[in-house]
């Protein structure tokens, strides 16, 4: 590839590389960046996007290397200056305050200097234009406090914050991983109309058919380094995914028939403020798919059942017993376990070491006499560390310097300890790049050849398709259908997800 700069690259990266201590993020990267074109950024969780992303945006600096916007070398301090250049991020983890609303998340630091009531209104109107602009069918409460939102509503509101800036290069890193299809369908069709005026779009997704549904072209990274940059058109799947992960994946989903036992979980008309009513079962060995939209109530029904969010009315038996479970850790005594959805709210404890989040939940299991013993502890933990593949220098890392696919992997990973034997997972594979994903499904199998039972909730259609055993779709708090067998097909999934 030339070094040289070509007229059409509005950015263009020369030689950049990234340390954190222990670890060398970025080795000697270019890239470079077209007017107009939408880049996709592929690789393996941990191998550098978010911070090659970073470094464009000011918030890193780079340990070495250059950087060119329109021609020019440029050194961002911070992501102020990098705002003020013109570039729009919509960053990996949430990153909007929790306890503004949506207007005041949308417009700080621009418009919104001062807080004064006439120009919230003026804010309002904005918003709602720019809504309307995108054509969104959220129906958001712009003065509800966002940490009361779902995750979508608030990636629709970065989402937002970054367009309102009008930005000459936009970032977008997994924009898409709390979105449902419908969601993704916007966004891409605001994407390519960004992208005919002019607009040069940066697109992070461990979503290949969504590379290769939106991209021009794609920037492949490994282990730090980039693998080379392609035309989108011109590469196969098969191809791409060698090159992110340098070796052949024989089947995307490994799904293992193993007999399917007693029940396990049985839920009998639960109802809380939303949720309507529902029942339904999990037998051992057995995976139970949830699918719906956003909001579905799919969420709340997991968080319910877990005992952190109060029922209304309904039955839980656990091993064919009445159960009450009141409290979360009454939930975690039965042998419930949840991985949730948010992972960096509720998943794991970000200035806790890898160990620590690994083991907290139930150090009951490693305690003898009021002492822990740390050699079981640290062996266990290793252990999870290799089989689910969590990239970090060391089981003492602190779980904030992790990337976002190894805290994913972290969270699930704190739950693979000790007696469970009901597990609810909540977008398990959310984030988690094709090699990991299969890595995650292994797991999954042990499980259920162990006699546990899976609850499934994934927007990941194909995924919940080739794992569950029956799926029950819910709409607006209720379970409109549940499906099996032959019936198990993506087109009965959408229709009953969406209403005929
Ligand atoms: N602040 C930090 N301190 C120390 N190490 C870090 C820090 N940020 C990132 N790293 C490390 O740098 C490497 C690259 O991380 P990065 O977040 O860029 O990966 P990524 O490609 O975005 O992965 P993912 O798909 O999981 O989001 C990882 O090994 C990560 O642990
Ligand atoms: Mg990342």
């Amino acid at each position: 590839m030339s070094g040289k700069t070509d007229k059409k690259d509005i950015l263009e990266i020369k030689g950049v590389t990234k340390d954190f201590p222990g670890v060398r993020a970025l080795d000697n990267v270019d890239f470079e960046l077209r007017r107009g074109e939408i880049h996709g950024l592929v690789g393996e969780n941990g191998a550098g996007k978010t911070t090659l992303l970073k470094i464009i945006d000011g918030a890193l600096q780079p340990t070495r290397g250059e950087i060119f916007l329109e021609g020019e070398k440029v050194s961002f301090n911070n992501s102020r200056e990098a705002i003020d250049w013109g570039i729009g991020t919509v960053h990996q983890e949430m990153n909007i305050i929790p306890y503004f609303n949506a207007i005041e998340n949308i417009f700080l630091g621009r418009e919104l200097t001062k807080f004064n009531f006439i120009k919230f209104h003026q804010l309002e109107e904005k918003t709602r234009d720019l809504l309307h602009r995108i054509g969104l069918s959220i129906d958001i409460d712009l003065y509800q406090e966002v940490r009361y939102l779902g995750a979508a509503e608030r990636k629709i509101i970065e989402i937002l914050r970054a367009i309102n800036l009008q930005p000459k290069i936009l970032i977008l890193d997994e924009p898409t991983a709390s979105l449902t299809i419908e969601e993704v369908k916007t966004l891409f069709d605001l994407l390519r109309k960004f992208k005919k005026e002019g607009m040069a779009i940066i697109f992070v997704s461990h979503h290949l058919e969504e590379v290769f549904e939106i991209t021009d072209r794609v920037t492949v990274l490994r282990n730090g380094e980039k693998i080379g940059t392609v035309p989108t058109s011109s590469i196969k799947r098969t191809d791409l995914i060698r090159m992110m992960i340098n070796r052949d994946i024989k089947s995307q989903y490994p799904k293992q028939k193993v007999p399917i036992g007693k029940p396990l979980l049985e839920v009998k008309g639960l109802s809380t403020d939303f949720l309507k009513d529902i029942s339904f079962e999990v037998r051992e060995s057995e995976i139970v798919g949830f699918a719906g939209m956003v909001s579905s109530g799919r969420t709340e029904l997991m968080e319910t059942i877990f005992g952190a969010k109060e029922k209304r009315s309904g039955e839980i038996y656990l091993r064919g017993q009445k159960t009450k479970i009141r409290s979360v850790r009454e939930a975690i005594k039965n042998g419930l376990r949840l991985v949730p959805e948010e992972r960096r709210e509720k998943g794991i404890i970000e200035s806790f070491s890898v160990r620590e989040n690994l083991t907290l939940s139930h150090l009951d299991d490693f305690c003898r006499f009021d002492y822990i013993n740390f050699n079981k502890e640290g062996r266990e933990s290793k252990e999870i560390v290799q089989r689910l593949n969590i990239e970090t220098p060391s089981i003492s890392t602190e779980a904030k310097n992790l990337s976002g696919g190894n805290k994913q992997k972290l969270s699930f990973g704190k739950w693979s300890f000790g007696k469970g034997d009901i597990f609810i997972l909540d977008e398990p594979t959310e984030g988690i790049d094709v090699g990991s994903k299969v890595e995650m499904y292994k797991f999954i199998n042990k499980l259920i050849k162990e006699k546990a039972g899976i609850v499934l909730v994934s927007s990941d259609l194909p995924e919940l398709l080739a794992l569950s055993d029956r799926i029950y779709v819910m709409r607006e708090g209720k379970i409109v259908d549940v499906l099996s067998g032959e019936k198990l097909t993506q087109e009965n999934v959408l229709e009953s997800t969406f209403g005929k």
